[in-house]
């Protein structure tokens, strides 16, 4: 088997044996590649942002994760973290106050407002990441509604475009993935591929997903 074959394998085990669900920060469930978690780590310590903003909050893992790690690179550091849900978020992520959890869906129009509020509060960078609803229409209007709110130099994950056979979920749908290029389509100067992070280690959930703002 080829090197590149035995990554997309161990991609395919990772996701089909639902590790990624098992996946806990501080007792926290996180839904993540930990390879991922573990660049975004490494981005967090270089870029210093003093905003994170996350669309999709779920148990609040990885909301507890980016204040825990932000916060140690940047104490002033403030998250954003939205949901149309949070009747999962677990005492431990919901009582860390760095964090604001906005009950709304990504794409309404206060989300933008939060941004700009906090965002002059805390100047900056940002670090966004996109982990809510998957399928190409919804991220694409996310990445829309961000144009007017990233700035250059910030840095965007477009989580989950690993679906639609990339190379996992054959036939899911167009998701992520899919978004991103009719996204570049239509704004092909907004970012660069950062795809030295994308490849670092082997194989990603975020393919074509890791982002820095031009
Ligand atoms: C994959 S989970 C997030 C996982 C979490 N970020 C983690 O790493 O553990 C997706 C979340 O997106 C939320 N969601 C679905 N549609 C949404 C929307 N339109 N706006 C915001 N959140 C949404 C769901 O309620 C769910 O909690």
């Amino acid at each position: 088997m080829s090197e590149y074959d035995s990554r997309v394998e161990y991609h395919k085990w990772y996701y089909d044996t639902l590790v990624w669900e098992e996946v806990k920060f501080l007792g926290v469930p996180c839904y993540k590649s930990v390879s991922d978690m573990w660049n975004y780590q490494e981005i967090l310590s270089e870029l210093k942002p003093s905003l994170i903003v996350e669309f999709g909050t779920l148990f609040g893992g990885s909301a507890l994760f980016f204040s825990m790690i932000g916060r140690s690179v940047n104490p002033d550091l403030r998250v954003l973290s939205v949901d149309i849900s949070h009747e999962n978020l677990e005492p431990k992520a919901r009582a860390d106050e760095a964090i604001r959890f906005l009950n709304v869906s990504s794409t309404d129009s206060t989300v933008v407002e939060n941004i700009i509020e906090l965002r002059a509060q805390t100047p900056g960078k940002t670090f966004f990441i996109l982990d809510s609803d998957h399928r190409k229409a919804h991220v694409l209007a996310e990445l829309e509604s961000l144009r007017e709110v990233v700035k250059p130099g910030d840095y965007v994950v477009v989580e989950d475009g690993n679906v639609n056979g990339n190379p996992v979920c054959p036939g899911w749908g167009e998701g992520p993935k899919e978004a991103v290029d009719a996204y570049f389509e239509l704004y092909p100067d907004d970012y660069r591929f950062d795809k030295e992070r994308e490849s670092k280690f082997g194989f990603t959930f975020a393919p074509s997903g890791f982002l820095v703002r031009n």
